[in-house]
This record gives structure tokens, C-alpha cells and sequence, in this order.
């Protein structure tokens, strides 16, 4: 395991060990346990191109309880905002760093980080995946659930870097997964040809529809995420219209298992993609999701940068 640049680098037991590590991690926090000494005098970059809130936070909070140093590196403010290679960024970055995490646009630029670079790259979200969630997901439902194999997760929305991921991550652990999505905002075609491989060896598997009732009948876990993705502002618009049969609320949520819970990666936006009375109400446990980001990622990174 060298880096985290999709959820497909890593196999099913990588996966199932790393989830592992975050529940050990997670424990010893709770229970005032300090493990600094997994990364003590280490040094994460955390390179940003987009905003975000749960990535950062708990990446520098993680680093922090790991014993690390993390340097919150605002793509605008270092040379690469101003047109320095992705090429010359990661061989100088490599010099001082032992391990950047980036979110950015392109997966491609994530990819040449690691191939220019030596030191572990960690991917906290591009257009194309967002593997760091899909961990925290992963975790959250296992938590719930007490299983994952076997188990049903509906994804309804928009076939975006989190349904990517998704798909891959739900198929690599033997989830069942089923996808509705409007016609022309489907999961990219060729991850979908990756998860379709791992599915064969799980036995998960894999629905993809227009009908969202069709994927949330007997589900255990609902998932959505915004309609518009950091990047789509200006297609707001002509998105919305599209999307709104694809909202998750109480009717929709009525074909899914009595026990189903919700989750939802964050930020959301009440009344479009989720109504107020499921994200707020019993069966939504997005506040767990949010704070296994912090647990999941500790441990990707003691995976990828420990001793
Ligand atoms: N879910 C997620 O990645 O949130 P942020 O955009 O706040 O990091
Ligand atoms: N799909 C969303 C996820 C945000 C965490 C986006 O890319 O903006």
C-alpha cells in the first residue's frame, strides 16, 4: 500500500484492515488513549484547489493525534496556483514532506503526484473519486449494521466522485449496491468496469436505474450528496429541475428496509437533495459519517506513512 489515489488500488483485505485499524484508532481516542507515537516527527502537505470543511479539519486534527505535523497548503497561495508543474511540485514537495493529501479537479494530476513523487499521496477528493469518504462510509455502516457483506446500500442522485467510489467500495466488500441516477448523470463508465470485476469476486451486486423507488426497495442504507458538485455552480439551474424526482424524502424512504438508515457525505442542502425531516430525523447518521472521516483517515495514513 503505497497511496490512496482511488479505492480501487487497494484490495478487499486492504480495505477490511484499514477499517479495522480505524475502529482501534477510534477506540483509543475515546477512551483518552494517546497513540502519538505512530507518526511522531512526520509531516503531512494537504494541498486544497477546493473548499472544504470535514477533509481538512480531520486530516490536521488526525495528523495531530498521529504525533505529525499537518501544513494546510491553499493551492492559491503555492506556486502551483500560479502554473509550477505538477512534475516539479511533487519532487520538491518530496524533499520536505513525508505524505500529501490533495483534493483538486483532476484525478490525473492526483496520479502524476504519486508517479513524480516518493512519498505517499493521498487523494481527498477529485471530479472522478472520493475514496476517503467511501472509507468513513464503509466504517459508519459497519458500525450500525455489525456486517457489510450481504448488506444493500441505494445511492440516489447524481452519479458523481461519491457514487464513483461508492460503487467500487460497496463492490470491493460485498454490499450490494443499486444506483438511480437521471438519464445522461450516470457513474463514469469505466469505474463502473471496475467495480463490475470486483462485484464477480464478492458477490455483490450492482443495479443501475433511472427509478429511484427501484433501487431503494429493501435497502439498509440511503445514500445522496448535492446535486451540484464543487465546479457545476453555473449548471445549478438546469440540474435542479432534472434531479427533483431523485430527492430523498419520507415517501421515498418508505420501500427501504424498517431499520434503513440514511448517510450522506456533506455538505448538504435541505429541501433539495434530502428533505429536513431525513437528514434531522432518527434514521440519519450523518454526524457519525462526518466524525469517521477523522478515524478512517488516521488510519489510511498509518497505513501509508507509519513506521
Ligand atoms: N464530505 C467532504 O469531503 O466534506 P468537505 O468538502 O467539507 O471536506
Ligand atoms: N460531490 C461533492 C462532494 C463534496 C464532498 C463535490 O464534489 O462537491
Amino acid at each position: 500500500m503505497k497511496h490512496l489515489l482511488s479505492l480501487n488500488d487497494w484490495s478487499t483485505a486492504e480495505i477490511l484492515d484499514t477499517l479495522k485499524l480505524a475502529e482501534k484508532l477510534k477506540t483509543e481516542t475515546k477512551s483518552g488513549i494517546e497513540h502519538t507515537h505512530h507518526l511522531k516527527g512526520k509531516t503531512l502537505g494537504l494541498i486544497f484547489t477546493k473548499s472544504s470543511t470535514r477533509t481538512r479539519v480531520s486530516f490536521e486534527v488526525g495528523m495531530t493525534q498521529l504525533g505529525g505535523y499537518p501544513i494546510f497548503l491553499n493551492a492559491n497561495d503555492i506556486q502551483l496556483g500560479r502554473g509550477e508543474t505538477v512534475h516539479d511540485t511533487a519532487k520538491t514537495l518530496s524533499r520536505y514532506l513525508d505524505g500529501i493529501m490533495i483534493r483538486t479537479f483532476k484525478q490525473s494530476d492526483v496520479e502524476d503526484l504519486a508517479k513524480y513523487g516518493d512519498i505517499p499521496i493521498i487523494n481527498g477528493l477529485t471530479d472522478l473519486v472520493h475514496p476517503c469518504q467511501i472509507l468513513a462510509d464503509l466504517l459508519t455502516i459497519y458500525e450500525h449494521k455489525g456486517e457489510l457483506k450481504g448488506l444493500k446500500l441505494a445511492y440516489v442522485g447524481d452519479g458523481n466522485n461519491v457514487a464513483n467510489s461508492l460503487l467500487i467500495g460497496c463492490a470491493k466488500v460485498g454490499i450490494h449496491i443499486s444506483v438511480a441516477t437521471p438519464k445522461g448523470f450516470e457513474c463514469d463508465a469505466s469505474i463502473l468496469n471496475i467495480a463490475k470485476e470486483a462485484a464477480k469476486l464478492t458477490g455483490s451486486n450492482i443495479l443501475l436505474t433511472n427509478d429511484p423507488a427501484e433501487a431503494v426497495t429493501n435497502a439498509d442504507v440511503i445514500y445522496t450528496d448535492t446535486w451540484i458538485s464543487m465546479g457545476q455552480e453555473s449548471e445549478k439551474q438546469t440540474k435542479v429541475k432534472v434531479f427533483t424526482p431523485y430527492q430523498v424524502n419520507s415517501k421515498l424512504f418508505s420501500y427501504a428496509k424498517e431499520d434503513a438508515i440514511f448517510l450522506h457525505c456533506l455538505p448538504a442542502y435541505r429541501g433539495y437533495e434530502v428533505t429536513q425531516e431525513i437528514i434531522d430525523g432518527p434514521k440519519s447518521v450523518v454526524f457519525d459519517e462526518a466524525e469517521n472521516r477523522l478515524h478512517a483517515q488516521k488510519a489510511v495514513m498509518v497505513k501509508l506513512m507509519g513506521n
